[in-house]
């Protein structure tokens, strides 16, 4: 059984997806603990479940260093087997990142290295792209840089809103990114940074 740490910012669809997986016994992973960098919606979904939520701000704290050290522990704390950000919306800090890499993993809502950063959906409309996805990938210190676990396409529309062109990746990448974490607790997908 893989134990899962989820962090989150925003709506969470893709931890529920994770967190509706488990339901299924034959699938070998639990979500240990869920943890966001604000009050999100997203941490009901783990509420439903019965799964321990923390909430660690920036806000709170005098540099982003001393914010991602107690995120660290936190996380530390459930020991998990693997970190995922699933729509965690903050750059996390090197040594967050070297603590804890390659067991995290993250999912980015465009074709990397194609459109990196907070805005991937829009960036690709806005570059006139015909085709845009889903990558999940190992974090490194780079922005979205790390390497590649698994991608999936789809075709843009024409006259599609970055809304509705969001949602149909979401839909996909849901699907990705719980078919990527049971290959992972399957040791079909090596978490190794030098591919
Ligand atoms: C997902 O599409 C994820 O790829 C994206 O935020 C969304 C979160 O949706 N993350 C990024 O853009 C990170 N750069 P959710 O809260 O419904 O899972």
């Amino acid at each position: 059984m893989l134990g899962v740490v989820v962090l989150i910012s925003g709506s969470g669809s893709n931890l529920r997806a994770l967190l509706d997986a488990t339901n299924n016994p034959l699938y070998p992973v639990r979500v240990l603990a869920v943890g966001a960098d604000q009050a999100c919606s997203g941490l009901e979904h783990a509420e439903l479940f019965g799964i321990p939520t923390f909430v660690i701000s920036p806000e709170n704290f005098g540099s982003r260093e001393a914010w991602a050290e107690t995120l660290l522990e936190t996380v530390n704390r459930f020991r998990p087997d693997l970190t995922v950000l699933a729509g965690f919306m903050k750059i996390l800090p090197h040594g967050f990142v070297r603590a804890l890499s390659p067991k995290l993993i993250n999912t980015h809502p465009s074709l990397l290295p194609l459109f990196p950063g907070a805005h991937g959906v829009r960036d690709a409309l806005a570059a006139g792209a015909t085709e845009t996805g889903v990558t999940i990938h190992i974090v490194d210190e780079g922005v979205d840089t790390g390497p590649k676990l698994a991608q999936a396409k789809l075709a843009i529309l024409p006259d599609e809103t970055e809304h509705e062109l969001h949602e149909r990746i979401k839909v996909i990448e849901r699907q990705l990114l719980v078919s990527v974490v049971k290959d992972i607790a399957e040791h079909r997908i090596k978490l190794d940074t030098s591919k």
